[in-house]
């Protein structure tokens, strides 16, 4: 039996990952953790998580492998007293990046072909084609060109859009054309007419869709934020929006989630909303990588996946 801790900010959550850990993988020995169940637990080295609290790290000293139920590790990153020799592990698409790109490929093609306009067709009787622009005509920059930007990027050239993508190295994808660094990120920009993030979330990355940058996009442009809402400077937005800079915005994720009712984000008519749903973990899929690599790692064999704490992902 190997025990693990599970802590998540969504108690109903937690208790899901337990009982399918219960169903699936009985030797795992796991629990949710509790605030006030005394004592530190030094038995317990391995941790699953979602956005853990700080006291998890002092009442479970040991934890040397801590899994993140997710991709992005910002949250754990920013707990202080995890032990600079544990190591952090993020999923690796474990089924997101299938959803995040049926999201991607929902608003990318609802904008170019314009489908909005059948639904007011439609409550007016009216049978009419409308002109579209070709997807030529609407080249896509994607930023962040990880396990799960890779697979966007890729799967939106092959429905035939010319696809960019940018990240640190420049990282070569089938179908793509690559930009690399600070020094080509203009470039990168101009070449693209809708924008996706999908960046991890960084000191370098954090409020990086400012002004400056999103006014690089050709007038007119579409944001697509499905990375983390601290990548967006919020305020510089709605001008963007307004003096038709951008054209459209659609935001999974924003810096206070909730957002808060008295956002103007909620009724600006350019701005499109979802809850941080793009990508929701698949808690099969992901058990069963966790479970896969906590075996590995415990043989002492090398695992992907594994957090460069420096890099921030
Ligand atoms: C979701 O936001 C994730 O990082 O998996």
């Amino acid at each position: 039996m190997i025990p693990v801790v599970l802590a998540s900010e969504n108690p109903r959550g937690a208790e899901k990952w337990l009982a399918l850990i219960q169903q699936h993988f009985p030797d795992l020995q796991a629990h949710i953790f509790s605030p006030d169940a005394g004592g530190p637990r030094t038995d317990v080295r391995a941790a699953i998580v979602w956005r853990p609290p700080a006291a998890l790290f002092e009442r479970y000293p040991a934890l040397d492998l801590v899994f993140n139920m997710g991709a992005g590790v910002d949250a754990i990153l920013r707990q202080p007293g995890m032990r600079e020799s544990a190591r952090i592990i993020r999923l690796e698409d474990a089924g997101l990046a299938n959803t995040m790109i049926e999201y991607v490929v929902y608003y990318v093609s609802s904008i170019t072909r314009g489908f909005a306009a059948y639904e007011q067709h439609k409550a007016e009787r009216r049978w009419q084609p409308e002109i579209h622009e070709p997807v030529q005509a609407w080249p896509v920059g994607v930023m962040g060109t990880g396990v799960i930007g890779a697979r966007i990027a890729n799967t939106l050239s092959q429905l035939g859009y010319r696809v960019s993508g940018w990240s640190r190295s420049g990282k070569p994808i089938d179908g793509v054309t690559g930009y690399a660094g600070q020094e080509q990120l203009g470039a990168f920009l101009a070449a693209s007419r809708i924008l996706i993030n999908v960046l991890p979330l960084t000191d370098a990355t954090r409020n990086i869709l400012d002004r400056q940058l999103l006014s690089q996009l050709p007038a007119g442009a579409v944001l697509i934020n499905i990375g983390r809402g601290e990548h967006l400077v919020e305020e510089a937005l709605i001008p963007l929006l307004d003096s038709g800079q951008l054209s459209r915005a659609v935001l999974d994720v924003t810096r206070t989630e909730p957002l808060p009712a008295d956002h103007p984000f909620w009724m600006h008519p350019a701005i499109t909303l979802t809850p941080h749903i793009s990508g929701p973990t698949n808690h099969l899929l992901a058990l069963a990588q966790i479970r896969a690599k906590l075996n590995d790692a415990m043989q002492g064999k090398p695992i992907t996946g594994e957090v460069t704490r420096s890099n921030g992902y």
